[in-house]
């Protein structure tokens, strides 16, 4: 059977991949999450998978922290600015296998912006009792995922929807992955569309642009769901209210979840009508590539200048006819809703 593993930083949306994953269990295994940090923290992301899935029955599925901070954040959260050659500097010692830059100056803590789309809990304000479960030992994921990779190859995913530093760092630390066959489908980054956080970049790109840009470059092949796919896949009020009729936790902590996402989105991008399902998109890609059309890029992530965290080709790849990055232009919209709401609701159902 094939094994799942989602790298989230639980998040609305994240918890929606979540419940997607588990209405899929006759398909999947989900052996494991990892946590990572973007709309939240690694500590509250870690708290947050554990209680989704206490509150949907699922204690069997183990949460592993992750990798806590970027590898060469430009602001630090004492408010410092880094400079250009601090973070090159920073990349490089990352890469040639050291720690990056400033993890002990401050923990790392979300932008007001990541704060006001998912609320500072960073499930929308839902209040659900925490898991009686403890997670795995900090900074547990890397391993983790390393020792699921080698000993399942082409029958693992891993779904990444957060600050991608856990991943980037998992195919450092074992670079012979990169041909074991392991399927990694993100959600991050926009080649047709503009960015969510700037202009040009998408969220979970921006939270670490470095660790992106190797794990685009590393020779790891993946599957990139972007903006691009996410904004056309929209999750209206009506819809949503459809988990009233549960009358189950699960599906009172749904409402109350995507209410406030689609609230954010009606205040702030009004023409989507709906909030965008980015998360669970990238999971059932990932269980089901006919859902997505996609074509072949070799990226980069731009690391500087008013473009940092744009996903871009790589002009010293463009000759390659190796491509290593699957970008999903098209998506089966009304296809995937059904699945959603079809699976989403089964797992809710208690
Ligand atoms: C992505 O950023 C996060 O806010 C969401 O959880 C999603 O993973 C969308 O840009
Ligand atoms: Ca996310």
């Amino acid at each position: 059977r094939k094994k799942l593993i989602l790298d989230l930083d639980t998040g609305i949306d994240d918890a929606l991949a979540i419940a997607y994953a588990l209405g899929s269990a006759d398909e999947i295994d989900l052996i494991g999450i990892t946590a990572t940090y973007g709309n939240v923290a690694v500590p509250l992301a870690t708290r947050n998978a554990l209680a989704v899935l206490h509150l949907f029955g699922r204690d069997d599925v183990p949460v592993y922290p992750g990798v806590d901070y970027p590898i060469a954040p430009a602001t630090l959260p004492t408010m410092r600015g880094t400079t250009p050659d601090e973070r090159a500097q920073a990349y490089a010692r990352w890469q040639n296998g050291g720690a990056g830059g400033w993890q002990t100056d401050a923990p790392w803590s979300p932008t007001p912006g990541s704060v006001a789309v998912h609320h500072p809990n960073g499930i929308g304000g839902a209040i659900i009792p925490d898991s009686p479960r403890a997670p795995e030992a900090p900074g547990s994921a890397v391993d983790f995922i390393i020792t699921a990779a080698h000993e399942y190859g082409p029958d693992l995913t891993i779904v990444p929807t957060g600050a991608m530093t856990t991943m980037a760092t998992v195919f450092r630390n074992a670079p012979d992955l990169k041909d074991s066959g392991v399927n990694v489908t993100l959600m991050g980054g926009s080649l047709t569309l503009p960015g969510n956080v700037s202009p040009a970049a998408e969220a979970n790109i921006s939270q670490d642009p470095e660790a992106a840009d190797y794990l685009f470059k590393c020779g790891a092949r993946t599957t990139m769901i972007g903006l691009d796919v996410t904004h056309q896949t929209v999750l209206t009020r009506e819809k949503a209210h459809e988990w009233d009729a549960l009358g189950t936790p699960a599906g009172d902590f749904l409402v109350t979840m995507t209410d406030y996402y689609i609230d954010f989105y009606v205040k702030n991008q009004p023409e989507i009508h709906g909030c965008g399902l980015h998360d669970p998109l990238a999971v059932a890609a990932a269980l089901d590539p006919s859902l997505i059309t996609t074509f072949g890029f070799n990226l980069q992530v731009d690391l500087e200048g008013p473009f940092r965290g744009r996903t871009i080709g790589d002009r010293s790849r463009l000759q390659d006819f190796d491509k290593h990055t699957q970008v999903a232009l098209g998506v089966d919209v009304s296809e995937f809703l059904d699945r959603f709401m079809a699976r989403v609701t089964a797992a809710a159902r208690g």
